[in-house]
């Protein structure tokens, strides 16, 4: 087999790549190791940045995000028993789109299915070879036969676990990581959202979030330790505990029902430098994990997608190569960027293990001045609504 772009992994990244690139005449073949219906099982954050939603659109896959996806234009923040709110429009003019993850996915798909672009589901033992040479090839296992997929370029797009990452040599690959002592217990259920926008909220019995999909359908986030299991949660101590981390009133209107998933997380952070090697790049997960204080995991792969779209289309426009040659720099200097917003999110309202009182009444001041001081308002606003690519 022969393509020009072969694409491992079937996730937002890798689709969205996919996409971009089919559009302007390339040609791909995507690589994914799962089924369909088991990559769309996998729920994960619903918040888009202004610049996912453009490129989402450029994409041609936004049809169904503009007519269900929801338009907000702040946030709440919860510490000491009250909240305030960062209004987005008025700090900076801008909003965010909350439109879950799976579904931005499910049109992805769809998209690609309907343009005849070649997806492989269910691959295995794929292996990547002489990345660093003008002739590169992936192969792989696909319906018990071996395979070899020719390409010019490889966009490794294969989450955390994948193996592009591990195909840079050892003595080239940087990696930095940041383990946090806690993860979140999520549920999800058929209920109306507690507010109008999401709230996070710092209390004293660790941090909680309430975020939403739809009028009947709410996500709902605890910090837990890590040792917990979703076994040591039922239904009624999840919402026994959200309840005392909520705001009062908000607690006492929320409704409750059962859950219709239920998950633990652990929370960290992780970078992966250079971010392309020879005719591999890397891209999404695969490069980079984001705790989900602030939803930044699919759109830091929105932005490498975008990056890497263009690196790749002045190539086969143009035969520009300059664009390849700093396509890991751009995209790493706006990872660290949202890198450092997710960690400051992470500190300023979660409960750590080892966390003094001194500790504590930092936070309450930051959050104090986060409240009173518009400036500190619009560099949040600026961030959560995300920073130009
Ligand atoms: N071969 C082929 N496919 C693979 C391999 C492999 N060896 N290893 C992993 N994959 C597939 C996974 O099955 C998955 O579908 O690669 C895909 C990677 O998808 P994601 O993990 O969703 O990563 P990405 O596309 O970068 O999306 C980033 O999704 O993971 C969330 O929080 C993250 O929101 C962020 C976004
Ligand atoms: C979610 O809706 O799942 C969500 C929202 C915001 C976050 C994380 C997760 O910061």
């Amino acid at each position: 087999m022969r393509t020009q772009v072969a694409i491992i992994g079937g996730g937002p990244a890798g689709l969205l790549l996919g996409q971009l690139l089919h559009n302007a005449g390339i040609d791909t073949v995507i690589l994914e190791k799962h089924s369909r219906s088991h990559v769309l099982r996998r729920i994960r954050a619903g918040v888009l940045e202004q610049g996912t939603v453009d490129l989402l659109r450029e994409a041609g896959v936004g049809a169904r995000m503009d007519r269900v996806g929801f338009t907000h234009n702040g946030v709440y923040l919860a510490f000491k028993n009250s909240s305030f709110r960062i209004d987005f429009k008025e700090a900076i003019g801008r909003s965010v789109t909350v439109y879950g993850q799976t579904e931005v996915t499910r049109d992805l798909y769809d998209t690609r299915a309907a343009a005849g672009a070649q997806t492989l589901h269910g691959v295995s033992d794929v292996e990547l070879h002489d990345v660093e040479r003008e002739a590169p090839y992936v192969t792989f296992t696909h319906d018990g036969q071996g395979h070899r997929l020719d390409c010019d370029y490889i966009a490794g797009c294969d989450g955390f676990h994948g193996v592009s990452r591990k195909s840079i040599p050892a003595n080239i690959l940087i990696e930095y990581e940041k383990i946090y002592p806690f993860g979140w217990l999520g549920v999800l259920s058929e209920t109306p959202p507690a507010s109008d926008e999401l709230i996070y909220a710092n209390s004293d019995r660790g941090f909680a979030l309430a975020s939403m999909r739809n009028a009947n359908l709410s996500r709902y986030y605890i910090q837990v330790p890590l040792s917990d299991t979703v076994e040591d949660w039922s239904d009624a101590a999840f919402w026994d505990e959200l309840r005392r981390r909520l705001p009062v009133a908000t607690a006492e209107a929320m409704q409750t029902g059962p859950s219709i998933e239920k998950s633990i997380a652990p929370l960290r952070s992780f970078i992966s430098e250079p971010m392309r090697y020879g005719r591999l790049f890397i891209c999404g997960d695969a490069a980079h994990i984001v705790p989900p204080t602030g939803a930044k995991g699919l759109n830091l792969a929105a932005s490498d997608v975008h990056y890497l779209y263009q690196a790749l289309s002045r190539f086969y426009r143009h035969q520009d190569v300059a664009a390849i040659a700093t396509y890991s720099h751009r995209a790493l200097r706006r990872v660290w960027h949202s890198v450092r917003f997710s960690w400051t999110m992470t500190n300023l309202l979660h409960r750590f293990p080892e966390q003094t009182m001194f500790d504590q009444r930092l936070q309450e001041s930051e959050l104090a001045f986060l409240k009173s001081s518009k400036a500190a308002q619009t560099a949040f606003a600026e961030n959560y609504t995300g920073l130009p690519f």
